[in-house]
Order: structure tokens, then C-alpha cells, then sequence
């Protein structure tokens, strides 16, 4: 099915210098709309951004139906934008969907939404290295009732904003073994809000203790690392790259995905599997290199220095050497057009 999108333009502002906003406070001039009402989306627009209204009794703000997801464009050599891998973003969405009851998003309608945005807003991706446009499609349920029900009624939005370099130096995390992000069954692989607003607590307590963010370890045992923040986690160790596999509890990183892919095209021997966090800490006290970072579209690569588990410190390797910074570049090379994009990962507008 094809959808329309009307789009009613605003001129430009005259905010260009975007690099010393900080992430996420200075939206692009539009944002896309649509309402999902009587079982179909309608009413598809392009529109100036501008604040909502709604009905305090709508189910979003009370019972956590909400959806979002988080992908990239770039501005390439050559002059194209291009989007990063946003059908691998879509059906994560999707899925994140389903496990929320909320209703999926044609694939048709998603692309060209998203096409439509990015082209409008074009001027407003970063041409710098270390920029980029960070586009947040998300959905909330706006059915207006007090009852505890899934929604009949929601929009499915796209908004954007510039986007540098988000961490700007490397992280100090605390390995997490009393509360937990997600559980085996529960909603840890969807990309929900619910999931966010829950790691707020022991995120803060790790930075009243001075770390940046929480290691998650298992639900049941805590003796298995999950994920971090906005990341997978990944380590190099002996020359091979290790992260914990895909699971209910943790996000299928679409960062995560494409830098396995490229370290196997480099020949790097690659282990998704169960990292038991003593095994790190074992090869970081015998002196081992260990490389620790997180995997994320906001961060990309955020190199980890030290990881707190028991109440001592260790120190990870960072230097310029580091196996992490080579998948870096390789994959910022393919997104900025310098290699070529033999996956199709790039979707230029
Ligand atoms: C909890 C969590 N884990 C991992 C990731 C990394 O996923 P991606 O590489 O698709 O951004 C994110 C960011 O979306 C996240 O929020």
C-alpha cells in the first residue's frame, strides 16, 4: 500500500553552529505524524516542529506503551546523505512493537517517512567527521482512558537532531550485580521506554560513586555481562572480539551487528557466546590486553578504560593501537562513502 505525506514547509532557522549544543537539545525544523485510528494509520504529515497536545488521561503517560528506536544519517564525501541501515532499525521497531501490542508499521510508510524528513531537513546533517543526524522514530499510545488497557489510538512520529561525538572521554563503569536492567521473558530485547526509565536508579548510584554507567550482568546468576547503557558491550582479548549473544534481555545493536560483520571481513576471529565477567576480570589481573567498549548508534564506539567489579578498579587498554578504533573507522569509512558499502548498509537520499 502506498501512503501519502503531506509535507507543509517552514523556512529555515538560522541555527547552523549545532556542535556546542548538547545531544538531543536542538531539534531539526520538522517532524513527521501520524495517527493510527480505526485499525489504519492516517492523517501521514511533514510538519515545523512543534510541541503536542494531549489528554492527560492518554495511556501513554500512565501504563508505558511507548516504543522508540534511534538510527543515523551522515553527510558523505561526495555530497549524498545517507541513512545507516534503517530497514535493520525498522524491524527492530517492529519488533519492539509487537511485544508492546502496539500496531506495526508498513515498511512503505517507515521509508518514506523517513526519506521525506531527512531530505527536508537535509541541511541540518553535520558535515564534520564526528557528525551526524540523529533520527528518533517513536511511537506513544494516545487513546484517551484511565483504564489499564492496551490502546486504540497512538502516533508514530520521526523527529531528528545533530548529533558529535557523545562521550567525550573514556568511560569508567561499575559491574551491576544487585539490580538488574531485564529478566529472561521480559521486555529487555524492545526498545520501550519502561526499560530506560527502570536503569535510571542504579545508573544514578554508579555516578554518585564516580562511574560513568552500569555493566548489567544476568538476572539470575549476575555472573554473565549483558549490555551497558545505550550499548552492547564487546571485548578484545587475544586478537578475538567477544560479546554476549543475542537473548531476551539484551538489544539486537545494529552497531553490535555491523562491527562483527566488518571484524570477520578483517579476519578477526569473532565469539558471540556467554561472557562470564570473571573471565575479564581474570585476563585483566593476569596482565592480559583487554580492550572493553560500548557498541552503540548514539555513542558508536565508547571505549571503556576501567570496569569496577567487587570494589576494585581495573584498567583496560585504550591506546591508539586498539583493535576498537580500526572497526571504528572502517565503519565510519563505509557510511561516509570512503569504502565501499558492500552490504548495502547505506541508504543515500
Ligand atoms: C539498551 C541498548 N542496548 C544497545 C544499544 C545499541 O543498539 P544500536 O547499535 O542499534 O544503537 C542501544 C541503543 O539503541 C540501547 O538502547
Amino acid at each position: 500500500m502506498e501512503y501519502t505525506i503531506s509535507i507543509s514547509a517552514q523556512p529555515e532557522r538560522a541555527v547552523k553552529d549545532t556542535k556546542s549544543i548538547p545531544f538531543g537539545q536542538q531539534p531539526t525544523e520538522h517532524m513527521f505524524v501520524s495517527e493510527y485510528r480505526d485499525g489504519r494509520w492516517q492523517n501521514s504529515r511533514i510538519v515545523p516542529f512543534a510541541d503536542l497536545t494531549m489528554s492527560p488521561i492518554a495511556l501513554c503517560l500512565h501504563y508505558g506503551q511507548t516504543v522508540f528506536e534511534g538510527m543515523k544519517a551522515f553527510a558523505m564525501n561526495d555530497g549524498h546523505i545517507n541513512i545507516f541501515r534503517p530497514e535493520k532499525h525498522y524491524q527492530r521497531f517492529n519488533k519492539s512493537l509487537e511485544r508492546m501490542c502496539m500496531p506495526q508499521v508498513p515498511k512503505s510508510l517507515f521509508m518514506e517517512a523517513l526519506h521525506q524528513l531527512v531530505q527536508l531537513d537535509g541541511s541540518w546533517v553535520p558535515t564534520e567527521m564526528d557528525g551526524s543526524l540523529y533520527i528518533r522514530p517513536f511511537m506513544i499510545a494516545t487513546e484517551s482512558r484511565l483504564g489499564v488497557k492496551i490502546s486504540d489510538e497512538y502516533l508514530f512520529m520521526i523527529v531528528c537532531t545533530p548529533a558529535y561525538q557523545y562521550y567525550a572521554k573514556p568511560l569508567k563503569v561499575k559491574v551491576e550485580d544487585k539490580y538488574v536492567r531485564a529478566a529472561d521473558g521480559g521486555t529487555g530485547f524492545a526498545k520501550c521506554g519502561g526499560n530506560y526509565g527502570g536503569s535510571f536508579y542504579p545508573t544514578q548510584l554508579a555516578r554518585e560513586a564516580g562511574y560513568d554507567q552500569v555493566l548489567w550482568t544476568d538476572s539470575k546468576t549476575h555472573e554473565f555481562f549483558e549490555e551497558s547503557g545505550t550499548m552492547n558491550i564487546m571485548f578484545c582479548i587475544d586478537g578475538k572480539l567477544i560479546t554476549p549473544p543475542l537473548s531476551g534481555s539484551i538489544l539486537d545493536g545494529v552497531t553490535r551487528d555491523s562491527l562483527l560483520t566488518l571484524a570477520k571481513e578483517k579476519g578477526i576471529a569473532t565469539e558471540e557466546r556467554p561472557v562470564r565477567y570473571k573471565e575479564i576480570i581474570e585476563a585483566l589481573e593476569s596482565g592480559k590486553r583487554v580492550e572493553a567498549f560500548g557498541a552503540g548508534t548514539a555513542a558508536v564506539i565508547a571505549p571503556i578504560e576501567v570496569i569496577a567489579a567487587a570494589g576494585k578498579e581495573y584498567t583496560c587498554y585504550i591506546g591508539e593501537d586498539a583493535l576498537m578504533y580500526q572497526l571504528q573507522k572502517d565503519l565510519l569509512n563505509i557510511r561516509k562513502g570512503i569504502a565501499p558499502d558492500t552490504h548495502n548498509w547505506n541508504y543515500i537520499i
